[in-house]
Order: structure tokens, then sequence, then C-alpha cells
């Protein structure tokens, strides 16, 4: 899994030439490219299909980097570095003149993370090395625009294929779902997009609850569209209570589901696939994306998925399914 000295020095020449090189991150895996060369940039977009005011997080090597990228970087961004990074927390700042706006899609902000792998770590230093100054390889995650995405580098191949030269594997994500997003740019710290880093890690730094911003309104935040991280599939959540009668309906109507559920073992006498995912949300977030591909391949009619528990501990898997189910089934 850990790729040789001759797979980093050729990430680094892909970037420094304007190429794509995808690489993996302790999140999801990013299509990366040289966030300093807007033609390199733009190719993330060409292969992903995404809108080009979609703005990009920058990762960088460390917080050092942090400053030439971004200004008037306030105490509180600082305090969350030190605590979250290197970690799965992208905070929003006020971006440098010279930030390109194919990065930022013309805002005057620019997302920053230093990633918590050993193998964007690698890549990101050896690529400062390179480059000198300015060194920050953009990258959103690896899928084709609004679906779901990849968490280990075979999921990238299976997504963006022959449109990226080169794919660093290091093996299958820890977290599965995508990083934290604080908006550190408008006064008092919001909550963008919710993630593995949760509002109660946050308050512990914070010393009060993060504001959440919903889902309305500026900044552009592609992960806060009501249809994201989307199975080819149609999916529907079923609570826990109607799971079986909702299932032996489908059956006597023809359908075929697969179900995703945390607590359920697989019902006896059922054709449908079956995949149960750990009951706590650390561990379903690990497993959920691969378990929605791997329902894609499984030729169901419909993914059923069971609802999830309430409470603040679900919120980044509980918004990754909203999403999920809002886009399923449009392709
Ligand atoms: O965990 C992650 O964050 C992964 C890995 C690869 O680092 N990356 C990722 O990137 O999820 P992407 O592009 O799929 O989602 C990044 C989100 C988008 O919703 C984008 O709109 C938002 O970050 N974003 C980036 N820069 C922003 C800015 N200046 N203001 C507001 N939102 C921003
Ligand atoms: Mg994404």
């Amino acid at each position: 899994m850990t790729p040789s000295d001759a797979d980093y020095q050729r990430a680094v020449d892909l970037l420094l030439a304007g190429e794509l090189v995808a690489l993996p991150t302790e999140t999801v895996y990013g299509l990366g490219a040289d966030a300093a060369n807007p033609a390199a940039v733009a190719k993330i977009f060409a292969a992903k299909g995404r809108p080009a005011d979609h703005p990009l997080i920058v990762h960088l090597a460390g917080h050092d980097a942090v400053e030439a990228w971004a200004e008037q970087v306030p105490d509180v961004a600082w305090e969350l570095m030190e605590t979250f990074w290197p970690g799965p927390l992208t905070l929003i700042l006020k971006k440098q003149a010279w930030v390109p706006d194919a990065v930022t899609g013309g805002q005057d902000t620019v997302g920053l993370r230093v990633p918590g792998h050993p193998v964007a770590l690698e890549l990101l230093r050896r690529f400062a090395t390179a480059k000198g100054s300015h060194a920050g390889i953009a990258a959103p995650s690896a899928n084709r625009f609004g679906r779901i995405s990849p968490t280990t580098a075979a999921h990238v191949a299976e997504e963006l294929g022959e449109a990226v030269p080169l794919i660093l594997d290091g093996g299958p994500c820890a977290v599965g779902i995508e990083s934290t997003i604080i908006d550190c740019s408008r006064g008092e710290p919001v909550v963008l997009r919710p993630g593995h880093i949760s509002p109660l890690h946050l308050e512990a730094v914070l010393g009060k609850a993060p504001a959440i911003e919903t889902s309305h309104g500026a900044p552009r935040v592609s992960g806060s569209l009501e249809a994201h991280y989307a199975p080819i599939t149609p999916l529907r959540v079923v609570t826990g209570e109607r799971l079986l009668d909702f299932l032996n309906a489908q059956r006597h109507r023809g359908g075929t589901c697969g179900v995703i559920s945390p607590n359920q073992p697989p019902q006896a006498g059922m054709p449908h696939a079956w995949r149960m995912l750990p009951a706590d949300p650390v561990g379903y977030a690990h497993d959920l994306y691969a378990a929605l591909r791997d329902m894609d391949h499984a030729g169901v009619d419909l993914i059923v998925v069971e609802a999830l528990p309430a409470g603040a501990e679900w919120t980044a898997v509980a918004d990754r399914l909203r999403r999920a189910a809002a886009g399923a089934g449009q392709n």
C-alpha cells in the first residue's frame, strides 16, 4: 500500500507539469492538481464534470504554509489548526490576492487543510520541496460530480479511470466521509459541512457550540447541494420498525432491494443483497460509501437504508445519507 520513491517522484513530476494525480487522504481520495496553476486546476473540473464556480480545498504540508494562501487569519483558526491538523478539518479563510479564481470559484476566501494521511503528507512535502513557494495541492473528492466519494484506489479508477494519469494507493481511507468545513472568514466560526470532527469536538476548543449553517445561500459549497454523494440506484430511507414489512411488500411487487442496516442481520428467505454496517457513527461513516457503491453493483432496483438514530454524533452521516437519497437514481 505504500507508494515507492519512484511513485512519489512521478507524482511530483506530474503535478509540476500541470497534470492530475489522485491521492489518498484520511477522509476520502482526492483528485489533485497544482493549486497555483489555473490550467492544471481546470483539468480537475473537466475530469469530474464539476461546475466551474465550485471552489476547491487546497491541501498543504503544514501550518507554516497557511499565510502564503490566507490573510487575516484569526486566532480561533490557529487554535483549530493546532488541535485538529493534520486531520479532517478544512478552514475557510480570507485568501491572499494572488490565489487563482480557478481554486476559489471567484470568492474572496480559500479552503485550506493539512490532511492526516502519511501518503498525502509525504506527497505534499515532496511537492513543496520541488516547487519552492506557493506549493499546495487543490483536491476535491475523486468522484464524478454529485456521485459517491471514493474511499479506495479502486473506487477512483472506477470513477475516473483514464482521466487520471496516476492514482497513488494509500489503502482504504480511515475516516470514510469528507472533512468538516468551518468558515473562519466572517467572524464567529460557522460549520458549513459536518464531518468526523463533530460539534462536540469543536465545542471543546471554541468554548461553545459552533453555529451550523444550513444548506441555503452563499458561500457556494457543492457538498451543500441537496443532491450529492449519490448512488445510481434509487435509495429510500426506512425506519427499523417498518423495514421488514417494507421489504416484504417490495418482494410481493417483484422488486429487488439492497439493504443497508446497522441493526438488522440478513433475513432468511429474502433474496436481497444485505450489508450490516457498524452501529456506531465512526464505524458507520468508515463503511458507508463502500456499501453504497457495492449496492450499485448488486443489480438491485432499490437501495433501502435503515433510518439512523437521532443524536449529534450521527449528524455527519445523516447529512450524507439525506443528500444521497435526494440524488439517487438520476442516471
Ligand atoms: O475531506 C475532504 O474535504 C476531501 C479530501 C479530498 O480532502 N475533499 C473534498 O473536496 O471533499 P470537495 O471539493 O469534494 O468538497 C469541498 C467542499 C466543496 O463543497 C466546496 O464548495 C467547499 O469545500 N469549499 C472549498 N472552498 C471553499 C470556500 N472558499 N468557501 C466555501 N466553501 C468552499
Ligand atoms: Mg466531493
